[in-house]
């Protein structure tokens, strides 16, 4: 790979120390011992409004709410790959990431293909796997690869000095950053070799007849 791969991480988190930033701050730096350059934004403190699905964006390219969630996509379009990482709130990823979200991946409409995802919750105990595939659903429409690791991506506790005792979480971590960056350096050379694989026109139909 001829550039440094790079990709953005997303705290779904209000919190700047939390145990969010702590599991996806061990992500970062694995990420970077494998030569990846990494961004990471928190964005769970910024409240941005849901997707209005006036469907503007399939004209624009973008969302019609010029907010943060532009900004995203820019970063999102330059990025080989992006970890999303979210608390878990009534079993459920945070409502205000997702808002923002379904917003960025719906209204970027560039190919998201072969960018490689992960996705990262923590929880004080329970909740973690509903709100992972909710997550991890993003990457799944989109084409995308989605990394792993040695364990579901979750971190416990229910702030950074818990998440610091989940000795076994913050391995998961270390190894997901390891496997992600080892999946985006493959998919880069696998493209050299093979070229991306060839896409069909997209059939788009809906489950209701009415002839
Ligand atoms: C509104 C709300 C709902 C929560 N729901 C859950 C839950 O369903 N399961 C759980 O184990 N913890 C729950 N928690 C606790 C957080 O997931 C936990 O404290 C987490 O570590 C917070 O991450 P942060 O420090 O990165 O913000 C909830 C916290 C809040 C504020």
């Amino acid at each position: 790979m001829e550039k440094m791969p790079k990709v953005l991480i997303l705290s779904g988190s209000p919190h700047e120390n939390g145990t969010t930033a702590r599991a996806l701050n061990e992500v970062k730096a694995s990420l970077e011992s494998d030569g990846v350059e990494v961004e990471l934004i928190r964005v769970g403190h910024i409240t941005v409004s849901g997707c209005k699905g006036c469907y503007a964006c399939g004209k624009l390219k973008k969302c019609v709410i010029d907010d943060i969630v532009n900004e995203l996509a820019e970063k999102l379009r330059e990025a080989d790959g992006i970890v999303i990482g979210s608390p878990v709130y009534y079993a459920s990823p945070n409502g205000a990431f997702l808002a923002l979200l379904d917003r960025l991946f719906y209204s970027s409409r560039f190919d998201k293909s072969m960018k490689v995802g992960a996705s990262v919750v923590c929880a004080r105990r329970g909740g973690c796997t509903a709100s992972f595939d909710v997550l991890n659903k993003y990457f799944a429409i989109s084409g995308m690869p989605i990394a792993s690791s040695t364990y579901w991506n979750q971190v416990h506790g229910s702030g950074a000095e818990d998440a610091e005792c989940d000795a076994e979480g913050l391995q998961t971590m270390r190894m997901l950053g390891k496997n992600m960056a080892f999946l985006i350096k493959s998919i880069a050379l696998g493209k050299e070799a093979f070229g991306a694989p060839e896409r069909e026109k997209k059939i788009y139909t809906n489950f209701i007849r009415r002839d």
